[in-house]
């Protein structure tokens, strides 16, 4: 799996003058199944999130208020996305370093993974990563 594989998904959007409604079915509009959910909140002006990989563990990203950016990186090509839309979610596949800064007052970031939380599964050294990926 690859860069080209993070990809933002389109989730439904049932639409309602009382407020919208969008859904997340697991190994339906996401390619995993899910174990866990996190948020990030209350996130301070200019702080940065992110900052490693993990060895096997699939996640959703989802902008679920407000705005942020996501900077991938595979150890080959790098790109960054704008998170905006509640209805997006993007795919992250294992082995993909991710930065995310630029947070929008407000913004709350909503995590859908694949698995129970592990430090194992973490590399949290970006050469250490750099030079996993040089020897896959
Ligand atoms: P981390 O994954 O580094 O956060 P982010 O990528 O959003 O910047 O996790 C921050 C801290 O929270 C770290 O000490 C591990 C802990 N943590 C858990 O205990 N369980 C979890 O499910 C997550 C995501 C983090």
């Amino acid at each position: 799996m690859m860069l080209e594989d993070c990809k933002i998904i389109e989730l439904p959007v049932i639409k309602d003058p009382r407020g919208n409604l969008s859904i997340v079915e697991a190994n339906k509009h996401i390619p995993f199944g899910i174990e866990r959910i996190y948020y990030l909140y209350d996130i301070p002006g200019g702080a940065e999130r992110g900052g490693h990989a993990h060895k096997a563990l699939h996640q959703l990203i989802i902008a679920i208020s407000g705005s942020f950016d996501i900077h991938l990186d595979d150890g080959i090509s790098k790109k960054t996305i704008h998170m905006n839309r509640s209805y997006n979610g993007l795919y992250v596949c294992p082995m993909i370093w991710r930065e995310i800064n630029n947070f929008s007052s407000g913004a709350v970031c909503l995590v859908l993974a694949s698995d129970f939380y592990s430090e194992e599964d973490y590399y949290r050294n970006y050469n250490e990563f750099i030079n996993i990926v040089g020897k896959l």
